[in-house]
């Protein structure tokens, strides 16, 4: 690009009237709100974007994307480029500790011989799910006959190439205790950018799929012991909430457990649940 064009590219603004436009699509696409103050967080994300499929306004970017062609095809860059990520291993510990101390103990005594599913609904990049197989793995260990298998689902289909590929820079597993990390992931020679991969005990157990949690139904045949749905639903609105709640519980076992993040609340909705801890629902 010449810096002409590059001048060109930095001034390109999105309308009122197109942000308005838009983020009416994402709400109804993926139930992500975007408030009028995300107005320049969507107009910087998006001029990536512009640039790559060579428009040079917004007006030109909405036309593609309402068009007959763009909307099925555009969608999913779209939806890759509002999600908002955030995620790490071990993130909130104490639901970690809560498998280990109930769940994992309760299953292992009831359901001998059987597998023990979970899925990690809004996996982003993967730390939630690797992190769920170390910890599943450590428990098979100690406790024979144990076997576990992990669904990992996001809308974004940047971040789960980047989920499979399970390459993490070193300071994103810092957190992971040593012994570990030397038991469960491999370390890159690069010296000047160390990475680790998840080995491959770890990640062959957890299957990668994309999943819409605004589809009308979840096309994922299993029921599941555990769901994580961390820190995903704080981007809906309460109505959108509840529906999605209600669309996760037909698929948890009953005496399942459905697990939030620590500032997600679903008081009072009506929804098939007994909460028994903060943030720790369990399937009626
Ligand atoms: C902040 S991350 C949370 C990751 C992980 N659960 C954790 O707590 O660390 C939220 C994830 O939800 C995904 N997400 C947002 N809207 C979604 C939707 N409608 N359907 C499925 N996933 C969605 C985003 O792509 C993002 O990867």
């Amino acid at each position: 690009m010449a810096n002409s064009d590059l001048t060109d590219f930095y001034r390109i603004q999105l309308s009122n009237d197109e942000f308005n436009k838009l983020s009416s699509f994402i709400y109804k696409e993926s139930g992500i709100r975007l408030p009028p103050v995300k107005k320049v967080m969507l107009q910087c994300r998006l001029q990536k974007r512009l640039r790559e499929l060579n428009l040079r306004s917004f007006k030109e970017y909405c036309d593609y994307l309402f068009s007959k062609d763009g909307v099925d095809s555009e969608i999913i860059h779209m939806l890759d480029v509002v999600s908002t990520n955030k995620t790490d291993f071990f993130r909130e510990p104490t639901h970690f500790d809560f498998l280990n101390a109930t769940v994992l103990p309760e299953f292992y005594q009831s359901s001998r011989g059987k597998q023990f599913k979970v899925w990690s609904a809004g996996c982003s990049s993967g730390e939630e799910p690797y992190t769920l197989s170390i910890v599943l793995s450590e428990f098979a260990e100690k406790n024979p006959g144990f076997d576990f298998s992990i669904w990992a689902t996001d809308i974004s289909t940047r971040i789960l190439q980047a989920a499979a590929n399970a390459v993490y820079k070193m300071d994103r597993v810092e957190v992971v205790p040593l012994s570990l990390k030397k038991k469960y992931m491999l370390k890159s020679k690069d010296q000047v950018n160390p990475t680790v991969k998840m080995g491959p005990n770890i990640r062959n157990k957890v299957r990668f799929g994309r999943l819409n949690f605004m589809d009308d139904h979840y096309s994922i045949s299993e029921t599941f012991d555990v769901v994580f749905c961390r820190n995903v639903l704080i981007y809906f609105d309460r109505e959108t909430q509840e529906r999605v709640i209600n669309k996760l519980c037909t698929k948890l076992k009953p005496g399942g457990y459905l697990i939030l993040g620590h500032s997600e609340s679903i008081l009072n909705m009506k929804l098939p649940l007994k909460q028994i801890k903060p943030t720790i629902y369990i399937r009626i």
